[in-house]
């Protein structure tokens, strides 16, 4: 499992002991799922076209204690979101877009609960949904009690994935159900693309799900293949593991929304897809998916003329953005952190000129990150429309590296800054493992 320091022991009991005190059950039976934040160092927004993608978890993220109920009952409350979520697993959950009004002016299906915080009860209904969907038999509820790391949620950091994997993961081991990875990657997709109708791919859940200490989560979206690719321990340009001589530094814009509430993610999804519908048309596939996936890069170099500008520039993000990633599986297992660090920038401006998803805010910090003192590389995380930028640096520079850009980024944006966990624009982390339950 490795040099994981997330969870501390005072965070797990803090956790043991609220459910204890809703449950009325020992500290020692509640369960834990440790469900980490994720970054996707290089792949961004090509896994919803079938692209490959890198991403590795950090040593921060959700915690959700639990025990299982006696009875169908789920009782939930949240250490961020106001109101307690209450329904019971033998509710058919149906997805959001189709819950209607009946004829008494009611929600058929269950909704929120009364005071429920930005309904922030949907990832638990999604989970539901997700696991009734495939055929699994829930029985039992949960009493729980969820928790996210330091106020981080909504900040590109795949929180929701984080939540909802969580859900899943206590649902599953309340009920006795052995899930693999692989399903439960598919159970995430189900309550984001269906619960939730956000057309997003599966790079978030696979990279909480299958991440693993020390190495670069590869994932091929498309074929759903994936691998692990081990930095190495010692080599003629790292003296130290490179684990050790690495820091990940998540610096924080003080904008935050929720995807599902931002129309510009489906709204690139639609223009990739566009783009892939007239590149297969132009060579004679038009019975094809229109995913860029399917489209060979001879294809878009030989038919990018017909795209209209827009369309163009989301094409060449997918194809160069394709080509970082392999090349920077090449480099991470070399232990290139400076090669792999070039890649993080150019990437970190494909998303800017190409996919033209950053915010004003967003792009200045990633070109404050990009001169700092010790950084290998910067970009955007998660979707870009809002939230943080990673950066990767040298372990020994990383205090410098985190005051540069505080000082910079609270000149060009005071008032934000200032909103922005106790003015702390920064946070130093550490690579992280996979989901599970303690
Ligand atoms: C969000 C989505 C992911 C992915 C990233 C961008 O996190 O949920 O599926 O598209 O944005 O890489």
């Amino acid at each position: 499992m490795g040099e994981v320091s997330w969870p501390s022991e005072s965070e797990l009991n803090f956790i043991k002991t609220k459910v204890a005190d809703m449950s009325g059950r020992d500290a020692r039976e509640v369960r834990v799922v440790v469900s980490p934040y994720r970054i996707c160092p290089l792949g961004a927004h090509i896994d919803h076209q079938g692209g490959t993608v890198s991403a590795m978890t950090i040593n921060k993220g959700i915690l959700l204690g639990f025990v299982p109920s006696n009875d169908s009952q789920v009782v939930i409350q949240s250490g961020q979101f106001k109101g307690e979520v209450r329904f019971c697993v033998d509710e058919m959950q149906l997805p959001k877009n189709a819950i209607k009004l009946n004829n008494s002016g009611q929600q058929n299906g269950p909704g929120p609960g009364p005071g429920e915080e930005c309904n922030w009860g949907n990832y638990a209904r999604g989970a539901l949904y997700a696991l009734q969907k495939s055929g699994n038999h829930v029985k039992w509820g949960i009493i729980g009690f969820i928790y996210g790391a330091e106020g981080l949620d909504s900040s590109g950091l795949s929180s929701s994935a984080a939540v909802g994997v969580a859900y899943l993961l206590a649902f599953e081991s309340s009920n006795n159900l052995t899930v693999d990875p692989e399903e439960n990657i598919e159970y995430d997709r189900l309550i984001e693309n269906e619960y939730l109708g956000l057309k997003n791919g599966i790079l978030d859940q696979s990279a909480i799900l299958l991440s693993s200490y020390g190495c670069l989560t590869c994932m091929n979206c498309k074929t759903k293949e994936h691998k692990l690719v081990r930095a190495p321990e010692m080599n003629s340009r790292c003296k130290i593991g490179m684990n050790k001589k690495l820091k990940i530094l998540l610096a924080f814009s003080g904008l935050k929304q929720a995807l599902t509430t931002n129309p510009g993610y489906n709204r690139r999804v639609a223009e990739c897809q566009e783009a892939a519908r007239i590149l297969l048309q132009a060579s004679g596939n038009q019975g094809v998916e229109p995913r860029l996936s399917n489209v060979e890069s001879e294809v878009y170099e030989q038919h990018k003329c017909k795209l209209d500008p827009i369309l163009a520039k989301r094409a060449e993000h997918y194809f160069s953005e394709n080509n970082r990633v392999l090349n920077g599986f090449d480099s991470w297992a070399s232990g290139n952190l400076e090669e792999f660090g070039k890649l993080i920038s150019a990437s970190g401006l494909s998303s800017i000129q190409n996919y033209e998803c950053g915010s004003g805010p967003l792009i200045q910090l990633y070109e404050i990150l990009a001169k700092a003192p010790g950084v290998y590389g910067a970009r955007f995380s998660g979707a870009g429309f809002r939230g943080c930028c990673i950066a990767f640096v040298d372990a020994n520079r990383a205090l410098e590296a985190a005051s540069f850009v505080e000082k910079e980024y609270t000149i060009l944006q005071p008032k934000l800054a200032s909103q922005i966990n106790e003015g702390k624009v920064v946070l130093i982390c550490d690579a992280g493992d996979c989901a599970r339950v303690i």
